[in-house]
């Protein structure tokens, strides 16, 4: 799908956005191995949070809805069948990183793919400590999906985690749960603390000490009745959005602000942005409020070290912004990005280049002088939701008429975006 995106006057109004893809999936995950339903409300639209709904009711659980509304009716730490067929993952590492943990522990054998993207991303990270817990797993070369997992009785792990990823933490926690004993897992930083919220909120025994998280196995999980706060990920694209564009000031409502998260807007507040939280709330053990953004001129900055690990998901868009930024941006140690849904650095950069900007791709991270001006161009999303929502902020800011190919990847997080997107731009 192509879509064209004219330069913008004032992002303006108040808008709703999404669920939070990463407490989707955990919440349906967590519901479908606790005992009762679970109602979920405000669960994500985005397709990845659907395909852990199509895996986990092919194991054997009853959710009800497919909307923002869904009832996981968990049958309990054992209550899972061998599905008949392969679970499809579709897009989402997400779904295939965490769903291992729990598959990994079954009493049966499961094979797990996605799509071409997924395909290409690494499981060792995975495979590597479910291994050392007792679980048997093959993957194509040994490090792609789709995996081939054969349950078995797992052991707790003392567990220091050589990459930050709270995919990876929250595979060997969910897993922890299945081992008697204590499971423990270090992180060289801080990573999204989603699951270990979420698992305290639906029973479990878990204690925090800075960055190693202590869990006790079998534990009586118990529904919930959960509602999950709007994707401060998704937001990044309309605070962005409002930066740019003259003369816009913009409400994002019941956004979550978990403070794992919320480094992005720190890191924009200081660069100089205009940035207001009015609410602030506790929506089970989660922080979520409104966000007013205002347009402002920005610094410029430099993208390192833990920060680099806390933006990763937003530097694709922080990318268009640094263009228009007084001394531009400079990302650094974020090699991770080349292992996304596409190779980010490659594809921000190509893109960038597209629009007539001049950036450098550096081997972990790219440099984008600033005082450019973002020029129309046709922007390829290669298949990437983030690259084809952050292009289409970086349109609006451009001189004429920009197409984005490939549009239809953003529904992977965020199925409202183009409609959300052309409610708020006069
Ligand atoms: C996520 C963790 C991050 C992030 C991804 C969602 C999560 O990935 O990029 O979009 O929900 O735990 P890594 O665990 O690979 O860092």
């Amino acid at each position: 799908m192509r879509k064209v995106i004219a330069p913008a006057g004032p992002v303006s109004g108040t808008i709703a956005l999404p669920g939070d893809k990463s407490i989707s999936h955990r919440y349906a995950l967590i519901a479908s191995i606790a005992e009762g339903a679970t109602r979920i409300r405000n669960y994500s639209t985005g397709a990845d949070c659907h395909s852990t709904l199509g895996c986990v009711r092919a194991l054997g659980i009853q959710v009800e809805g497919g909307g923002t509304e869904v009832v996981v009716h968990g049958r309990g730490l054992d209550g899972l069948r061998q599905a008949a067929g392969d679970l499809d993952a579709g897009n989402s590492g997400s779904t295939i990183r965490m769903l291992s943990g729990i598959l990994a522990a079954q009493p049966f054998v499961s094979r797990i793919f996605g799509d071409e993207s997924l395909s290409r991303r690494p499981m060792q990270r995975i495979m590597q400590p479910l291994a050392q817990m007792g679980a048997s797993i093959r993957a194509r070369e040994d490090k792609f999906p789709p995996l081939e997992i054969a349950g078995a009785s797992l052991r707790p792990i003392d567990y220091a985690l050589p990459v930050p990823s709270a995919q990876v933490k929250t595979c060997v926690l969910l897993a922890g749960l299945y081992a008697a004993g204590r499971t423990t897992v270090t992180e060289p930083v801080r990573s999204r603390d989603h699951t270990e919220i979420a698992l305290r909120e639906f029973g479990a025994d878990l204690a925090v000490e800075r960055r190693k998280i202590t869990l006790v196995g079998r534990p009586k999980l118990t529904a919930r009745d959960l509602a999950v706060p709007s994707d401060l990920s998704s937001a990044a694209f309309f605070l962005v959005a409002a930066l740019l564009v003259p003369g816009s000031e913009l409400t994002i409502r019941g956004v979550g602000l978990n403070p794992t998260r919320s480094a992005l807007l720190d890191f924009l507040t200081g660069m100089g942005a205009n940035i207001r939280i009015p609410t602030l709330e506790s929506q089970n053990g989660e922080l979520a409020g409104d966000i007013v953004v205002q347009h402002s001129e920005l610094r410029g900055g430099t993208i390192d070290g833990a920060l680099a690990a806390s933006l990763i998901d937003e530097i694709p868009v922080l990318a268009v912004l640094g263009a228009a930024t007084e001394q531009g941006l400079v990302v650094k140690d974020a090699a991770e990005l080349r292992i996304k849904e596409t190779d980010r650095i490659h594809t921000v950069v190509e893109n960038l280049h597209r629009a007539g900007i001049a950036a450098e791709e550096l081997p972990d991270g790219m440099a984008i002088p600033g005082r450019q001006k973002f020029h129309a161009a046709e922007f390829a999303s290669h298949g990437d939701h983030r690259i084809a929502m952050a292009f289409a902020v970086g349109a609006l800011a451009g001189d004429g008429a920009s197409v984005i190919d490939g549009a239809e990847a953003a529904s992977v997080s965020f199925p409202e975006f183009w409609d959300t997107l052309a409610s708020s731009v006069r």
